[in-house]
């Protein structure tokens, strides 16, 4: 809180007064909650300009293209850190000390199994089901899993809730992967780590196991990192909307993956793979820019803007470097889509329309190449985001549930048909 007041004051009325909040960093908040009571909504579509909960998770700087957990800014996480230890991080709000980092990961390996019965679950898709709707379904019905541990009031039940979700997601996600191609499920592997496991369950077989390169699966934990959280973006909104009405944890993950798979939010890494095979080839990128920056054509750059960032996305610039990384050594210097996403993001950079509007690369534009060299289907990719963003779905929903919380509720700007009385069918035009 600061002394400091807004004052409101329509057409000559007597103003009001509105009090001004204080975060650590960041923009002040003007609180507006008194406002309703006094006769007016405010109007924000799409929550420009919305505030809509306080927050210690992460904080971005949109003009800076700063990205800060827990106060740890992104760039050393995705560097020093493990996606395991980030987990913690997130949650717990503390680095976790050499004991319960230990006890942390021995705790997430406990709980990497699914019930048997989710096979049969998953079995009952259609062959060529998308993985995001198999995740939605498989996710939403985790809680017909766990009677023993959905009292949301109860400290342990959010807690194992979480270390389950956390837990179960690469399983699930890899079971998908698996449905979606024919392939027989594989279990977990608790002598690997969390990504060096995925990696098994997503590329191993019965028949075969898959043999990890270290530089993969560090690709894959750094991938993880870079989209564990980023403040309230859409996704992370529907599941504190849901958590709002005191649904249980596992039902407001599935919300989070339904909304995250919307091709302007998490289904962009996908639409950036779809949209450079598309371009296929460097002469074609101009036309391409010109669709862009068409108001008449609906194409938009895949993989460009953020409603948030401003300048570079931090994710997209630790993405690009871990993509040199990647695609070197599998022998990938030379690959095709790189080179043109390379291209393609220096041609819009010098181009006005992008510069003006501040339309830079985001997370998503190089993370679908390396997914694609790593040899993950691109119909796996926003389950890839999905998995690494279920920790930040988790610790934002915990956060709210442990502080004081309403339902979300919003109101609206009406304007549809003033009363009006019923006319009986034959009285119609
Ligand atoms: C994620 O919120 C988060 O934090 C999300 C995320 C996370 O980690 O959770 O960061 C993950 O979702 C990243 C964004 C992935 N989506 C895309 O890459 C899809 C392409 N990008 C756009 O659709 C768009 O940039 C959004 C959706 C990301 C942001 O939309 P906004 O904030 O509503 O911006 P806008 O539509 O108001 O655009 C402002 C202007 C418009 O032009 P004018 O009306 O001013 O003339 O920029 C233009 C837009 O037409 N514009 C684009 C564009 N993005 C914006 N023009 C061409 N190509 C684009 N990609």
């Amino acid at each position: 809180m600061t002394n400091r007041k807004a004052t409101l004051t329509v057409d000559g009325e007597s103003p009001i007064e509105l009090p001004i909040l204080k975060g650590t960093r960041g923009q002040d908040v003007i609180d507006i909650s008194s406002l309703g009571s006094q006769g007016y909504f405010t109007y924000d579509p799409g929550f420009s300009a919305t505030a809509a909960c306080q927050s210690d998770i992460t904080y971005i700087d949109g003009a800076k293209g700063v990205l800060l957990h827990r106060g740890y800014p992104i760039e050393q996480l995705a560097e020093k850190s493990d996606y395991l230890e980030t987990c913690y991080l997130l949650l717990e709000g503390q680095l976790p000390n050499a004991q319960q980092k230990t006890e942390f990961e021995t705790t997430i390996k406990y709980h990497t199994m699914v019930n048997r019965s989710i096979e049969q679950f998953i079995s009952g898709f259609r062959h060529d089901a998308h993985p995001m709707a198999m995740m939605c379904g498989v996710v939403g019905a985790m809680s017909s899993f766990y009677h023993d541990s959905l009292d949301i009031t109860n400290q342990q039940h959010r807690t194992i809730s979480a270390h389950r979700l956390i837990a179960k997601i690469p399983t699930i996600a890899a079971m998908c992967h698996k449905h979606f191609n024919g392939q027989p499920y594989m279990y977990p592997d608790n002598s690997l780590s969390y990504s060096e496991n995925f990696l098994h369950m997503m590329f191993g077989t019965p028949c075969e196991r898959y043999k990890i390169k270290p530089a993969v699966a560090k690709a894959v934990d750094r991938l993880f990192i870079l989209h564990a959280d980023h403040e309230q973006n859409a996704s992370t909104s529907t599941v504190r909307l849901a958590g709002s009405s005191g649904a249980n944890p596992f039902s407001c993950i599935a919300a989070g993956i339904a909304a995250l798979w919307g091709p302007a939010h998490g289904g962009a890494n996908e639409a950036v793979l779809v949209m450079l095979n598309e371009i296929g080839h460097e002469d074609n990128i101009a036309e391409y820019i010109a669709k862009a920056k068409d108001k008449n054509d609906p194409f938009r750059l895949m993989g460009f803007g953020h409603r948030v960032y401003k300048n570079y996305d931090p994710r997209a610039t630790v993405m690009r470097e871990s993509c040199n990384e990647v695609l070197e050594v599998l022998g990938l210097e030379n690959d095709p889509l790189f080179r043109l996403a390379k291209k393609l993001e220096k041609i819009a950079l010098e181009d006005e329309y992008f510069v003006s509007r501040k339309l830079y690369p985001n997370v998503d534009f190089y993370s679908g190449i390396i997914l694609k060299a790593l040899g993950i289907p691109v119909e796996m990719f926003t389950v890839i985001f999905a998995v690494g963003r279920t920790v930040g779905w988790i610790s934002q929903w915990n956060e709210m549930i442990t502080n004081p919380y309403r339902i979300g509720r919003p109101r609206q700007l009406y304007t549809g048909a003033d009363t009006r009385d019923y006319v009986p069918v034959d009285k119609r035009q």
